[in-house]
């Protein structure tokens, strides 16, 4: 892909469904009882994995591509069958950990595999307090594929050791086919979909701060959903308008569940202009409207739980670093070394070379801003957020970037170049 600089943005975007609610929405919706309507869906290669491995296990999924709308027919708790395929969940390490929960609790084995990069990402962290709550997991050095035997699911009170959504949800789905009170502590308060999702569909859960109890057994029940826009995509379309001369863009339909708002947060702070200019706190989740300007922008320190809270933004707040003025640091980001790629090493050499003064350190990445980007020849690893990433700093660039392979993108987010093309009011070379 190639793409040229010194782009302006004008004009409105419809940010497409959440990818983590509609996994949830995907899951939840097929073990509960009746028939749960989806609509604004993500469908993109990761959540389709989840409908996939669904329609395997035995749940009748409709999915209507146009209107991205999809019908599950639910099965109830107990309703899942044996697949004799495997479960094949690509890049995807939501589907992988979340089904990892879901089926340690089932009277039948199943085996779940990944492409190359999910097949070296850790499976530990949720292999083990599953094992733990009595999920029969077969050892494979933390690794997937990840082959589960019928088990017995007994309570557990967990203190999570790691800040993720992912172990959290694989917990909270597998406490489901046990009995009792379970209880999860978190280390930073991460996104919270699975328990509003749970709550929504009648689950008995209560969360107070860090703290997330469930009393089983439970009995979902099927509701319609409408996904909100994903926060994570509309970063890089925030990100477009801050940053080209001359921008002003409405960004309609972004969800704005507050354990995913950090990213505003965190641009504001670095002295960028997002108004919200109208909240739709009709569904399970809330959404608005956001206005974003180009804006002068300076760099800040990122640490902690606020880096906990902008975990998939930190590649697009580190292009727009390079074009603020001063130096941002982020820390405590070593969770991006083993997302779907190295991401800190990934945006270091991607912006090293369009010209960036940047830093690798461990846990993250010191970046000193100079306003300016230059287009070069660059690598997303295969990686759709470091992909999406470079290319917004290619349309601030001076000259023509290159980006290897942008097929990755099709992840979260399939439909982004051309959602950004809308916005660009002078030529967009593809
Ligand atoms: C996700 C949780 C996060 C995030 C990922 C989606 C989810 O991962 O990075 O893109 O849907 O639960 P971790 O739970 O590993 O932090």
């Amino acid at each position: 892909m190639k793409l040229r600089g010194n782009k302006s943005l004008k004009g409105e975007t419809f940010i497409p469904g959440d990818k983590s609610i509609s996994h949830r929405a995907i899951i939840i919706g097929s073990i509960a009882v009746g028939r749960t309507k989806i609509e604004n869906c993500l469908l993109s290669d990761d959540t389709l994995k989840s409908i996939d491995i669904l329609r395997k296990l035995g749940v009748d999924i409709k999915v209507d591509e146009k209107s991205n709308t999809v019908v599950i027919e639910g099965v109830g708790l107990k309703g899942l069958k044996e697949s004799d395929e495997d479960l094949y969940c690509g890049n995807s390490g939501t589907t992988m950990r979340l089904f990892a929960g879901l089926l340690s609790g089932q009277s039948f084995s199943s085996k779940l595999t990944g492409d190359d990069s999910l097949s070296n990402r850790p499976m530990d962290r949720v292999t083990k307090p599953l094992r733990q709550m009595g999920a029969n997991i077969a050892d494979n050095n933390s690794l997937a594929p990840i082959i589960i035997s019928p088990g017995e699911i007994k309570p557990i009170d967990y203190k999570m050791e790691v800040a993720s959504a992912q172990v959290k949800s694989a917990i909270l789905l597998s406490s489901l086919y046990g009995e009792g009170k379970f209880k999860v502590t978190e280390k930073y308060k991460t996104r919270n979909h699975t328990e509003l999702m749970l709550e929504y569909f009648g689950a008995d859960i209560h969360c107070n701060d860090l703290e997330i109890s469930i009393n089983n057994p439970n009995r979902l029940i099927s509701k319609d959903i409408k996904v909100p826009g994903d926060i994570s995509s509309a970063a890089f379309i925030i990100a477009a308008g801050l940053i080209t001369k001359d921008s002003d863009i409405i960004i309609e339909n972004v969800g704005l569940n507050t354990t995913r708002t950090g990213i505003i947060s965190v641009l504001s702070e670095m002295g960028a202009i997002i108004k919200v200019l109208g909240i739709d706190d009709t569904n399970v989740e809330k959404s608005g409207t956001l206005n974003v300007m180009e804006s002068f922008l300076h760099g800040i320190t990122i640490e902690g739980e606020k880096t906990a809270s902008v975990i998939d933004e930190i590649p697009i707040i580190s292009v727009l670093a390079c074009y603020a003025q001063g130096n941002t640091v982020i820390k405590d980001a070593q969770e991006l070394r083993i997302k779907e790629s190295d991401r800190l090493l990934a945006i270091y050499e991607g912006l090293s070379a369009m010209g960036a003064d940047i830093e690798l350190t461990n846990d993250g990445l010191i970046i000193r801003g100079r306003g300016k980007l230059k287009g070069a020849e660059v690598s997303s690893k295969g990686d759709h957020r470091i992909a999406m990433a470079l290319s917004i700093a290619a349309l601030a660039a001076e000259g023509t970037t290159t980006i290897d392979d942008v097929s990755c993108i099709n992840v979260s987010y399939p439909n982004f170049y051309n959602d950004i093309g809308q916005l660009i009011d002078n030529n967009f070379e593809k």
